[in-house]
């Protein structure tokens, strides 16, 4: 089968949806490709905060009402070092700028309902033609059906490991990887949450521990060289109980665990002839800090506005507004990676730079005001 559209966007994630929904509000046809099977995605547990920012770009559209609905505003932030507790006012600190808590497969089934037609289970999908002012791409649908899509542009919104990146021949590219060398296990558990969102440093590793709903929990725990995934139950509470500085920790049913290594990417530019990659497929970043889907989501509402506006000159400038977004939210999560992590490692002078880099938030108002700024999300 052939067809034609403006725009085909691989992939449908935060980025690939977002964009969707920005570009069939203002009347710009697209067709959205997905790997996946909808229940696959609609249930993917990942990121849970927007940013300020992020929830900008729905205010603006006037999607606020179909997509951030119920989404709590984010108040205090604690920051718990050897057990005792710091409080950081991070909204106010940004000038009235909170962010919102949204587990990510709640925006995404709100994304979806919001955007309507999305091809799941789309197979072997392959790019052609990216720098012919006509690209196509083709795939097979679930019944074995072939397909091809003439189109203007394609949006590559299909994560780390999707094909977009990939079909930019290599010395198009540069990439920048970095291994922080940290690893995290994390738990979903029947525990009852933080009042706050709690980050615990300690000379033991970090712990953290965020809010899951009402009555669940999601920890977070530094490991160093073991396997933490055969850590016993009992072994995984005494060591969240000690980083948290909390001997009464309650505990409940551990329903989920899974490591995280972090790592950092980025690809540079971020686009090839009509091909815009956006979101993970063009840049990973650590946990910290939590600006993985909001840079997913900022990429696709520049590329929207790129491709609304249509002039080649608001294209041309995609990739590198989103990579100096990118690369200040690099900077910022590894700034932050360091700052919690340091206080466990071997070497004196880095757990000393750690811990001034801790009090220098507490101490002076303008460096707990850059950090509140970072947290809310640049507006550029
Ligand atoms: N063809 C079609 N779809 C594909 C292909 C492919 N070859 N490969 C991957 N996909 C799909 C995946 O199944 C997934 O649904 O692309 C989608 C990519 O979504 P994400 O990986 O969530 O990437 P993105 O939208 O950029 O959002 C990334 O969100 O989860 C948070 O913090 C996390 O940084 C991350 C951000």
């Amino acid at each position: 089968m052939r067809e034609t559209t403006r725009v085909a966007i691989i992939g449908a994630g935060p980025a690939g949806l977002t964009l969707a929904l920005l570009l069939r509000r203002n009347g710009i046809d697209c067709v959205v490709l997905e790997r996946r099977a909808r229940s696959y995605v609609e249930q993917r547990q990942r990121a849970g905060v927007l940013d300020h920012h992020a929830t900008r770009i729905f205010d603006q559209a006037g999607l606020a009402d179909e997509i951030l609905t119920g989404a709590p505003a984010e108040t205090l932030l604690e920051l718990r070092y050897d057990g005792s507790p710091h409080f950081l006012d991070v909204p106010s600190l940004a000038g009235g700028r909170p962010s919102r808590s949204l587990p990510q497969q709640l925006l995404v089934r709100r994304l979806l309902a919001a955007v309507g037609d999305v091809r799941f289970e789309a197979r072997e999908v392959a790019l052609h033609d990216l720098t012919s002012s006509r690209p196509r791409v083709t795939y097979t649908d679930a019944d074995g059906g072939s397909h091809e899509i003439a189109c203007s542009y394609i949006a590559g919104c299909d994560g780390f490991h999707g094909v977009s990146r990939r079909s930019i021949p290599s010395a198009a590219v540069t990439t920048y990887e970095f291994d922080h060398g940290i690893g995290w296990l994390t738990l979903l558990a029947d525990a009852p949450p933080p009042r706050y969102p709690l980050m615990a440093i300690s000379s033991h590793g970090y712990a953290a521990q965020f809010a899951r709903g009402p009555a669940a929990s999601r920890f977070y725990l530094q490991f160093f060289a073991d396997d933490p995934l055969a850590w016993p139950s009992s072994y995984v509470w005494d060591q969240l109980r000690l980083r948290l500085g909390d001997p009464s920790l309650p505990t409940g049913t551990i329903t989920d665990r899974e490591v995280v290594e972090m790592r950092s990417f980025v690809t540079e530019p971020m686009a090839y002839g009509r091909l815009h990659l956006a979101g993970d497929a063009a840049h990973i970043i650590t946990p910290m800090g939590a600006k993985g889907m909001n840079l997913a989501l900022s990429d696709a509402a520049t590329l929207a506005a790129a491709l609304i506006d249509g002039s080649p000159g608001a294209l041309e400038a995609y990739s590198s507004s989103c990579l100096a977004r990118t690369w200040d939210a690099q900077e910022f999560s590894r700034w932050f990676t360091e700052m919690v992590h340091d206080a466990g490692i071997a070497d004196p002078f880095r757990r000393k730079l750690a811990r001034a880099r801790f009090e220098r938030l507490f101490r002076s108002p303008p460096a707990a005001a850059a950090f509140a700024d970072l947290m809310s999300g640049t507006d550029y």
